[in-house]
């Protein structure tokens, strides 16, 4: 008999959600499914994924977990989220339900510049245990990879007091994270009218110091990647700036993504789409003709249907049109104080159903291993494959299909990374 830390037997369904690559059109409506199925865990590694009856005749573990045939999938990846930040900003969704729009609190230096003020007086104790309680709740969600972005410092010294605290949440925390470097979020008031000098202070200063912080870091250690994001908007950065701080970011070794067509599209799609960006993030205003081009490229399209739910909104980024063009599209959470307070990805799949109009299945792709590919994971996480990191959500029915179905969050019994983090660990 080989040895095992954990074996979970007596699946019901195992949704592996296996791939190699980004999936698209059919590969997004199939979750590799496995029945009766068992999965062997050693060294926080899966060792083996197949036929129940086989792996309790192969495998002996000190810890043995029946599913009692309950499905069992990935656990989530949240493949964008600012949990990071000082304050909140409870007095603007005051002030939106009184009729105030986003862009315009944002116009009138509230928004992302609000938080920056809480974020810039912040010590680095207090932002790293924020931090963490909404990392905690998250992982109760069952998200156990979560990248998060920078980007409420907006000067040198605020954006690496951010990246440090991701470093920290890293150490302390027990799901993984990766870090993105987002200083081009929007013009700190000190800039307010001269962009081109901010541009170049982010091209100048703020990527080569980031860029060392990384080289030092953990992360860089561990073979985690570091990603330069920009906030392509009215108000944040045009094309041409967006693509200037792109363009330096990956010449200084990161990889590209953008917040872009949020709200307007400028054009910074295609822009993005040029550059090899790993991902596209928001798309709510995205062009109908801008669709394909998406489609026919590798660049991962990342929903986030939280956000015009949060902000009231009854439009929403065309999903379904995205994935019938044959893009490769990923969900996230979003998680920030202003356009999206929401921990989970649970949420996300079931707005994602009813308004972006993906299927269950779909939404569980996107959720999981599509997601992880957006943080060029896909290798890692995200699916349940041998050789992977044993992250897994043992289900409380069945049937997958309740992840969306359900409103309340109910529907994770165990949780899973290497070991059982929380839930039923008797057999
Ligand atoms: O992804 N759109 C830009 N950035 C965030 C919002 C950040 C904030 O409002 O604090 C987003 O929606
Ligand atoms: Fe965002």
């Amino acid at each position: 008999m080989k040895n095992a830390d954990l074996i979970v037997y007596n699946i019901g369904r195992l949704h592996t959600c296996a791939s190699p690559t980004p999936k698209r059109g059919d590969a997004l409506r199939d979750l590799g499914t496995l029945t009766d199925a068992a999965i062997a865990i050693a060294d926080e590694k899966i060792v083996a994924v197949g036929d129940s009856a086989e792996i309790l005749a192969t495998y002996q573990s000190p810890y043995i977990l029946n599913a009692r045939g309950n499905a069992v999938i990935p656990a989530f990846v949240d493949c964008h989220t600012h949990i990071v930040y000082g304050g909140d900003r409870a007095h603007e969704f005051e002030m939106r339900l009184a009729g105030a729009s986003y862009m315009e609190i944002m116009a009138a230096g509230g928004g992302i510049v609000s938080t920056m003020r809480d974020t810039r007086t912040a010590s680095p104790d207090e932002l790293l245990m924020s931090a963490a309680h909404r990392a905690n709740m998250m992982t109760q969600l069952g998200s156990t990879t979560i990248e998060v972005k920078t980007g409420y410092g907006l000067d040198v010294a605020s954006e690496l007091k951010m990246l440090h605290a991701i470093e920290r949440l890293d150490e302390i925390q027990t799901c993984r994270f990766v870090p993105t470097f987002l200083g081009a979020h929007t013009l700190p008031p000190e800039y307010k009218d001269d962009p081109t000098s901010y541009v170049d202070l982010v091209i100048t200063e703020m990527i080569p110091a980031v860029w060392e912080w990384y080289a030092q870091s953990r992360f860089a250690a561990q073979g985690t990647p570091f990603f330069i994001d920009v906030f392509c908007e009215d108000h944040a950065f045009d094309v041409e700036q967006s693509r200037r701080i792109l363009e330096a970011g990956i010449a200084a070794g990161m990889q590209a993504k953008i917040h872009v067509d949020q709200f307007n599209s400028l054009g910074g799609l295609e822009m993005a789409i040029a550059l090899g960006a790993i991902s596209a993030d928001h798309l709510e205003a995205t062009v109908p003709a801008d669709i394909p081009k998406l489609a026919a490229s590798d660049t991962i399209a990342v929903l986030m249907p939280v956000v015009n739910f949060n902000l009231g909104l009854t439009t929403f980024a065309d999903g379904r049109a995205l994935i019938d063009a044959g893009a490769a599209v990923a969900l996230a959470t979003d998680m920030n104080p202003g356009s999206a307070p929401c921990f989970s990805m649970l949420l996300t799949m079931a707005i994602a159903c009813r308004y972006m109009r993906l299927t269950p299945t779909e939404a569980l792709n996107a959720a999981t291993i599509n997601a992880a590919h957006a943080l060029g994971l896909g290798d890692q996480v995200g699916s349940i494959e041998v050789g992977k990191s044993a992250d897994l959500i043992l289900l409380n029915s069945p049937d997958y299909r309740n992840l969306s179905y359900l409103l309340g969050n109910d529907s994770i019994e165990t949780l899973i990374r290497g070991d059982i983090l929380f839930g039923r660990s008797d057999d």
